[in-house]
């Protein structure tokens, strides 16, 4: 794959005068099978599926000039920041081969959430995958660009084309992974697997592919509330906790039992089975959880209010058979599952009941997705 998209690669002269802006907005996604601890070069130890958000997502657009030398400037809410910029100037950097173009341009990039910084929500998979499109697009625009040139000789064009035809999601879920993990999985609509599963032929370690196709129209418009137990920044970053598997005496456990979980959860989304969904989706987040209290340093990424949480839910499905679930990050804020056709009874109980274990009452009503969109 890494010699296909070095060979793809624009490696002609960026035409003087060139400049303009690409748009992209990508979204965030969950994780119902949990990717934790990677190898090599961001490649996962097991496979993992994800919903894809909606109202979660990242805005960002990309401004390119024709310069002598790579130029990089990070705007964040308005903001210049060139340490949220870092780490998406280290991977153009480190990924230059492959994109050996931006060593003649200026590149400015002005990027926003739809959801607060404070929130918790990790804003790694959508922020990343929205600046790959943009970048990806800024590549399709010198290579129609180049082909235009040539077709037209003498005149030269130095104003942009505007893309034709749509981006490359492998390409784009391929370099989005190499940027954030999880981000590989944030370029498809609805639900995407990323990671090579036996059970699933065309899986890869290298990018995510779409689920789209593979679901029961229940998961199509499944909802994802997002109850905000705490605002504060993660007490571990995630390369911290990918890191910690390494040492993890359960870690082959967790791959094995994670493979198992991704071939029954395919069946389950296949026949819209909500029973094994739920047990799947909650014991992923639990094992998730375990892994890090087990870890060497241990750490407790649950708070006393994400524990009610759990505890009110199971005792609400009990009690309604309610198809309600719960899945978590690698932080302390609850993510609730259910199918649209809930959404009033869960909603009015979320208001009423769970509301009082949100950090100042912060909720966030999200469901699936379609995935990046262009925006300019
Ligand atoms: O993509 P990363 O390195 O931020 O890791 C994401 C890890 C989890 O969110 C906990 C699980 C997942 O699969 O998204």
């Amino acid at each position: 794959m890494e010699n296909k998209w070095l060979n793809e690669a624009f490696k002609g002269e960026v035409p003087n005068g060139f400049q303009g802006k690409v748009g992209w907005q990508s979204p965030s996604n969950i994780a119902l099978v949990k990717y934790w601890g990677k190898r090599g070069k961001q490649l996962p130890q097991n496979p993992s599926i994800s919903f894809t958000l909606s109202e979660c997502r990242s805005e960002t657009f990309i401004g390119f000039e024709k310069a002598d030398h790579f130029g990089f400037r990070f705007f964040f809410e308005g903001k210049e920041n060139p340490a949220f910029g870092a780490k998406i100037e280290k991977f153009l950097l480190d990924n230059q081969a492959f994109f050996p173009f931006i060593n003649q341009l200026h590149l400015t990039v002005e990027s926003h959430n739809t959801f607060p910084h404070s929130s918790g929500i990790a804003s790694s998979a959508s922020s990343m995958s929205a600046f790959v499109m943009g970048l990806i697009e800024i590549e399709h625009i010198l290579t129609n660009l180049s082909a235009f040139r040539q077709a037209q000789r003498p005149s030269p064009v130095e104003v942009p084309e505007p893309v034709e035809g749509p981006i490359n999601l492998q390409k784009a879920s391929y370099f989005s992974r190499l940027a954030s993990g999880s981000a590989a999985r944030s370029v498809y609509p609805k639900m995407a697997l990323w990671g090579a599963a036996d059970c699933y032929k065309g899986s890869s370690d290298e990018y995510a592919v779409s689920l789209e196709n593979e679901i029961h129209p229940v998961f199509k418009t499944y909802r994802d509330s997002i109850l905000i137990v705490s605002g504060e920044t993660k007490s571990v970053s995630s390369r911290a906790g990918h890191g910690l598997m390494e040492g993890n005496p359960y870690a082959p456990a967790r791959y094995a039992k994670a493979n198992e979980n991704i071939k029954d959860l395919l069946t389950a989304l296949k026949a819209g089975d909500l029973d094994t969904f739920i047990n799947i989706t909650e014991s992923e987040a639990m094992q998730l959880h375990a892994l890090m209290m087990c870890s060497n340093p241990s750490f407790i990424l649950m708070k006393p209010n994400t524990l009610r949480i759990i505890e009110e839910v199971r005792r609400f499905r009990n009690e309604t058979n309610i198809p309600l679930c719960f899945t978590l990050d690698a932080g302390p804020n609850a993510h609730l599952l259910y199918p649209e056709s809930e959404a009033e009874k869960v909603d009015d109980f979320i208001k009423n009941t769970l509301v009082a274990y949100c950090d100042e009452g912060r909720w966030m009503a999200d469901h699936v997705g379609n995935g990046p969109k262009k925006l300019l």
